[in-house]
């Protein structure tokens, strides 16, 4: 049986760009794209769908009344196209609890920097301008907190001394372009047990 996914996104696209790429050279087994929904009408994210000649829809929340209303419309998109799985790539806002409610432990999210330190913006120049030696990236389940959902896998990065904040957000970059799909694929393997906050790698 195939995973039906949903990737969400803002921006770029790099991360949803790997998983695309995992999927198409066979990585990643059994799942599809299902759908790529993105809240920015320009994020170049939804080029690299169409470029893939994946289903891409872009949702304005302007659009719409209250987060309530805007959410329901992704959940009639979510549940048109089957979807099993939201990965959020890059997704510039907080998922709220009608959706959280309807796909429990079944949305992760990639965040660039060691959770539960550097939580929501900016957290590269965070990380940077506090000073550590060690930084890296998070793939996580989203909960209704900020960042703060049970941890997949996490990856370290090193701070060098001569780095800027650019290089270093470079080099997590690197990373998240890996664990990312390897989070994605131990989940539709069925290898991630959640239990309370702790992930079971089985
Ligand atoms: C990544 O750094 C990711 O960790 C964060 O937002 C950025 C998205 O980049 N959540 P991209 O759109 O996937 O290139």
């Amino acid at each position: 049986m195939s995973t039906n996914i949903a990737v969400l996104v803002s921006g770029r696209g790099s991360n949803l760009q790997s998983i695309i790429d995992n999927i198409e050279t066979g990585h990643i087994k059994n799942a599809r794209i299902s759908v790529v929904i993105s809240d920015v009408g320009n994020a170049y994210a939804l080029k690299r769908a169409q470029i893939h000649g994946i289903n891409n829809v872009f949702i304005d929340p302007p659009d719409f009344s209250n987060k309530q209303d805007y959410e329901k419309k992704i959940l009639k998109v979510l549940k048109d196209n089957d979807v099993d799985l939201i990965l959020l790539a890059g997704y510039m806002r907080i998922v709220g609890k009608s959706l959280i409610a309807a796909y429990r432990n079944r949305i992760i999210n990639i965040h660039p920097a060691l959770l539960p330190s550097f939580k929501g913006l900016h957290a590269q120049q965070q990380a940077f301008d506090y000073g550590v030696k060690v930084s890296g990236c998070t793939v996580h389940f989203v909960d209704e907190g900020m960042d703060t959902g049970p941890i997949i896998i996490q990856k370290c990065v090193p701070v060098l001394d001569t780095d800027t904040v650019d290089e270093l957000a470079a080099r997590i970059l690197e990373q998240e372009h890996k664990v990312y799909p390897q989070a994605v694929k131990l989940f539709i393997e069925g290898k991630l047990k959640v239990e309370g906050r702790i992930v079971v790698h089985l």
